[in-house]
């Protein structure tokens, strides 16, 4: 449905991009002309991930790089500009979840979600940010959220602070980095049925009807529907959309405000 061309000649970091939602968003803007970066911690995922772009005659780098670590973080982003020259999209997609009541949530399970979503996006954005400035396009962060950061996720506080934060940061950022042309925008998806942290929170745990009714549309999203959002976002076409948070959620949020 977009132009073949729309992200023609931009170099987009994906964080997580080995897997799930974040390979999703790499081929889509691979198809649609983008030289994608692939981010994560696990060598055979991150090859065989980028094995399967490059069939698709995509141009791509894969890197290891834990988002938890600044020096990681920093050196894959150089990675990525010395091969092939710039940096024009950061999508910090990489994230961590586990399911656990906060009473019995150990300070170190907390530590580990906001390492790595919280400080693993706020490293990226750090490290991004004097080659996204240098972007003949305008440079483009997108960070993945969820509402529940808003309205708080029992059973998993540690995500849910961290989304929370995330949103925080991004609108302090689309106003500090503005100037620099730098747009920080976030999507917020709701729950994405062909994923595996979908099975593993509500397809194991038998709550996957009662998760389906409680969006207004009454399925789960599909991957897809984050990669098409994250296109627009990262396109042209989003030029004046900045400090946003674009809901994905089939009406989640609002069934469960209106309920
Ligand atoms: N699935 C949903 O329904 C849903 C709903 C709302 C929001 N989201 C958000 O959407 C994003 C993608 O979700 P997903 O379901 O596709 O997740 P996923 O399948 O669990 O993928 C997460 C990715 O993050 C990488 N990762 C984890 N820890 C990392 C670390 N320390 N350093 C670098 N990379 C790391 C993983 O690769 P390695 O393990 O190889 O590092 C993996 O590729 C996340 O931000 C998630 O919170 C998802």
């Amino acid at each position: 449905m977009f132009a073949p061309d729309i992200l023609q000649g931009r170099v987009a970091m994906i964080t997580g991009g080995a897997g799930g939602i974040g390979l999703d968003i790499a081929k889509t803007y691979g198809r649609l002309g983008a030289r994608v970066v692939l981010a994560s911690r696990n060598q055979d995922r991150l090859d065989h991930a980028a094995a399967q772009l490059s069939e698709e005659g995509i141009d791509v780098l894969a890197v290891r790089a834990d988002v938890r670590n600044y020096d990681e973080v920093k050196a894959a982003v150089e990675s990525a500009v010395t091969h092939f020259g710039a940096l024009d999209i950061l999508v910090n997609n990489a994230a961590g979840n586990f399911y656990c009541p906060t009473a019995e949530l150990s300070p170190n399970g907390w530590r580990t979600v906001i390492d790595i979503d919280l400080n693993g996006t706020f490293y990226g954005c750090h490290a991004a940010y004097k080659h996204l400035k240098q972007s003949p396009f305008g440079g483009c962060i997108i960070s993945i959220v969820t509402m529940l950061g808003l309205s708080g996720w029992p059973g998993a506080a540690h995500a849910g602070a961290a989304k929370a934060g995330i949103l925080s940061l991004s609108r302090t950022l689309a106003v500090e980095w503005g100037a620099d042309n730098i747009r920080v925008n976030t999507i917020s998806p709701g729950p994405i049925g062909d994923t595996e942290g979908v099975r593993r929170l509500y397809q194991e745990t038998g709550r996957e009807e009662l998760e389906r009714k409680k969006t207004a549309l009454g399925r789960f999203g599909r991957k897809t529907d984050i990669a098409n959002a994250a296109t627009y976002l990262a396109s042209d076409m989003a030029a004046y959309i900045t400090g946003e948070n674009m809901i994905v959620d089939g009406g989640r949020w609002l069934k469960y405000v209106a309920a």
